[in-house]
């Protein structure tokens, strides 16, 4: 993958983490996860940039992009596509170290929150079971795996359908997918996570890191291993997606493909109300933390004069 340092570093050094899209160098936000940006550079576009501003040393970043790569080559060995993958880190004036992991662009209307919107009630669920497919691939590995194991962020805007018309989008079961979530590298090798989980809440302000560490951490890393746990989340993003009509139709698809397909699993059925309860939590605990992000941005910016390392999305709709 043909990545052009000179201009990511020119980028990084005149980034305006408020208003990245008015830097120096001009870029596109492809789309953001409730940490990160992503974006291309407009001058050499279909490159997808994530930029991680999180480490502090060389040992750090090191780890993070072995277990990055190593994290690629087991989901394509379990047979879950990713998109071509690389990596380049600096050191930057402002924040110490910064990782970009570039993969190849994938069309916009071609991903999973955006294809949702566009789709029949029944390719929804057609798709629901797609991704419930691919999932299923890691956790039957982790069921035979005694050291390894595999984790996943199984939610839609994670996914994208290969090769789908975005004037006709359409899915059927015959549609492949691809995995786009690989920066945050999560496999456990006799219980010792390769990625460390403390930069989880690099991004976290600092005030809440403490309580955050000793609050969540366990749970919301552990949350990904658990393919109960991240079905649960799968499905109550379509109330964050605006579809709460879609829930009843697409617990009965997941609860009929535990007891059928996933069968070895044993997985107990889940219910409307522990999902609908889990999204109401869920909810809070982000506008908790991003309201504190907010905080601690004004702090960093307006009181001590510094840079403030992230982009923080607008408001989220939820
Ligand atoms: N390769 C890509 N091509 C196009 N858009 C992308 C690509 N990777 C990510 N995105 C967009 O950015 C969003 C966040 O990326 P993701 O890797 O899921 O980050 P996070 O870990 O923050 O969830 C995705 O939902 C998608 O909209
Ligand atoms: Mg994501």
């Amino acid at each position: 993958m043909k990545i052009n340092m000179d201009l990511l570093q020119k980028f990084e050094e005149t980034i305006d983490t408020i208003h990245p899209e008015r830097g120096k160098v001009p870029i596109m936000i492809l789309g953001y996860g409730e940490i990160s940006l992503v974006f291309e550079l407009v001058a050499e576009p279909n490159i997808a940039y994530k930029r991680l501003p999180i480490f502090d040393t060389k040992t750090q970043v090191q780890r993070h992009i072995s277990a990055y790569k190593m994290y690629h080559k087991i989901l394509e060995r379990l047979g879950i596509s990713v998109p071509l993958e690389d990596t380049v880190w600096f050191y930057s004036q402002k924040s110490n170290i910064v990782l970009y992991c570039a993969q190849e662009k994938i069309p916009t209307e071609t991903i999973g929150n955006k294809i949702i919107h566009h789709l029949s009630g029944e390719e929804v669920e057609t798709l629901v079971l797609l991704v419930m497919r691919q999932m299923l691939k890691v956790w039957s590995f982790n069921q035979r795996s005694k050291s390894l194991k595999v984790g996943l962020d199984g939610q839609i805007s994670n996914w994208a359908v290969v090769g789908n018309n975005p004037q006709n989008p359409q899915v059927t079961e015959e549609d492949q997918l691809i995995y786009l979530d690989t920066s945050t590298p999560m496999f456990r090798i006799n219980n010792v996570d390769a990625m460390d989980p403390v930069l989880f809440l690099k991004s976290a302000p600092f005030f809440l890191r403490w309580l955050l560490k000793a609050l969540f951490l366990e749970d919301v890393v552990g949350r990904y291993y658990d393919f109960r746990l991240v079905t649960i989340d799968l499905i109550a993003n379509f109330f964050k997606e605006q579809l709460p009509n879609l829930i009843p139709g697409l617990i009965k698809v997941i609860n009929d493909f535990f007891s059928d397909e996933a069968e070895k699993l044993d997985i107990t059925p889940i219910a409307y109300k522990e999902i609908h309860d889990y999204y109401e939590e869920d909810k809070q605990i982000w506008v908790i933390f991003q309201n504190a992000r907010l905080i601690d941005r004004y702090i960093q910016t307006k009181l001590f004069r510094k840079q403030y390392d992230f982009y923080l999305p607008g408001k989220i709709k939820r």
